[in-house]
């Protein structure tokens, strides 16, 4: 579908997530053809820049972010022609009559709103666009996480932002809803009869949803001193997963259809008791150690730290889903920060067979699904075959769909996709005001006893999989992280 001629706005404009993503998945889509001629991205910020010095922090700080074998010189120049800059106080209302000489009257161009900034000026933002005239029907707002730091600020942003905006105005962003394999995930759950009668307590033993990083915390600790794993990862990236794995089939791909199926999924989250807080939720920070080989300091350590912190980089859960359809079946969620490796992916374990009729008494693995999205995209199925020869001995072996092989067809980045989406006004792939509600809703309980609680994250080994504590929560019910089940190389 051809895009309407917009004018896009980036408040954060000169911020990091502008120039490593935003900007060069926007002159991704236009080298692909796929923007307006006269479509333009207006960056705002607080910087006194002309236009001139802007266009100089774009050349050092966006286009090192675009692949090498998508960049040319004319494409990006003809890119940058799009580009413009305003100087603006988000709070001060008197600076926004700048924004609104540079924004075309005419309500057949979409007007999009893109706020990078901290939640704490969303709904100042959104006041003052509404109070300059600029919140017009054809305007839409997009909101970056972090969405709140508890449910009363999530409340309270979904509030004000919503005394502005309509909800089909609003953008809730969670980037790994645009990442290609997790639209594969709906494809391989509802464009095929395969998987649905299987994909239950009835056949499922459990799943874990997995978001491990080998990068620390960068040059972002002063977000992330305040954050956490839980507010940066649990309580957005994993529970979008975890939602799109459970939820029942929706009648369609209507934004409602699938986001109603969603919400049902968080709303039926077995709520924590206080037993559970203690044991299904373990909590750890990273020291020093090697990842890839290199030596690299603990969280404590890394620059602008607080020496006594005690933010969490690593979170592991156990969740229950109180449905008919997943009574009983754990879900073990994970993320961390400086871990042995960087990949995402979801493991659906299948139940042991009922009954052999093989001899062979050891080494008949369960079935498993595993669904990469990072590094590599792709569909892995671990079933067991004979080994040829004499004799009947089994042994697991795996059926592999590499996406980039089978598709040749160039990717899109999450962010390539989610803007597009905004653009064309597709609201699926975001959240709704009440899910975001029900995620905070979930975790709450955690923040709070970890509030209360004493004792600080458990410390583990930088380039490790995190505490032993972590092993232990699955090893309870019998299990493994699938990285501890696999042969040692
Ligand atoms: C972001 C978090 O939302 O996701 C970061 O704030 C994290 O801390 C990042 O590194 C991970 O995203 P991806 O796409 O690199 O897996």
């Amino acid at each position: 579908m051809a895009l309407s001629d917009f004018d896009l706005v980036l408040f954060g404009g000169g911020g990091d997530l502008a120039m490593r993503k935003l900007l060069p998945a926007m002159y991704n889509r236009d080298r692909a053809q796929a923007l307006p001629a006269t479509a333009r991205i207006i960056c705002v910020g607080r910087q006194p820049w002309s236009r001139e010095e802007f266009m100089r922090v774009v050349e050092e700080n966006a286009k090192p972010h675009i692949a090498e074998k998508m960049f040319e010189s004319v494409l990006w120049n003809r890119f940058c022609e799009r580009l413009d800059y305003v100087t603006l106080d988000a709070s001060d209302a008197s600076t926004y009559p700048a924004l609104a000489e540079k924004l075309r009257i005419d309500s057949i161009v979409t007007r999009v709103f893109y706020l990078a900034t901290p939640p704490s000026l969303f709904a100042t933002i959104c006041n003052n666009l509404a109070s300059a005239g600029l919140a017009t029907s054809n305007s839409r707002v997009v909101l970056e996480k972090p969405l709140g730091r508890d449910l009363a600020s999530a409340k309270q942003i979904n509030a004000e932002v919503g005394r502005v905006f309509s909800e089909s105005q609003i953008f809730r962003i969670d980037h790994y809803l645009g990442k290609e394999t997790v639209q594969n995930l709906l494809a391989l759950r509802f464009g095929n009869v395969l998987f649905e009668p299987l994909w239950r307590r009835e056949w499922i033993s459990d799943v874990q949803i997995t978001i491990a990083e080998q990068l620390g915390v960068g040059n972002r600790m002063n977000y992330y001193e305040t954050a956490g794993a839980l507010r940066d990862m649990l309580q957005n990236h994993l529970l979008q997963l975890l939602c799109i794995v459970a939820m029942e089939p929706p009648v369609s791909s209507a934004a409602d259809a699938v986001r109603d199926e969603k919400l049902k999924v968080l709303r039926s989250l077995k709520r924590f008791t206080p037993q559970a807080l203690t044991h299904n939720v373990i909590r750890g920070q990273y020291r020093s150690g090697h990842v890839g080989g290199v030596a690299v300091p603990g969280y404590r350590k890394e620059q602008d730290a607080n020496p006594t912190s005690r933010t969490e980089t690593f979170v592991a859960v156990k969740a229950e889903i109180d449905t008919w359809r997943w009574a009983g079946v754990p879900f073990y969620l994970r993320t961390g920060k400086r871990m042995a490796d960087s990949l995402a992916e979801v493991v659906v374990r299948f139940k042991q067979l009922p009954h052999s009729i093989f001899p062979q008494a050891s080494g008949l693995a369960p079935n498993s699904l595993i669904i990469r999205l990072q590094p590599d995209e792709g569909l892995q199925l671990n079933l067991m075959a004979k080994t040829p020869g004499d004799g009947m001995r089994l042994k697991p072996v795996e059926l592999e769909l590499d996406f980039r092989e089978t598709f040749k067809t160039p990717r899109m980045e999450a962010y390539e996709r989610l803007l597009l989406d905004v653009l064309r006004g597709q609201l699926t792939l975001f959240m709704r005001s009440d899910e975001l509600e029900a995620a905070w809703e979930w975790v709450e309980p955690v923040l709070k006893h970890w509030e209360a609680e004493e004792d600080d994250p458990i410390p583990y080994a930088a380039g490790t999989w995190g505490p032993a504590a972590a092993s232990a929560l699955i090893g309870r019910d019998g299990l493994q992280w699938r990285e501890e089940s696999l042969p040692e190389l």
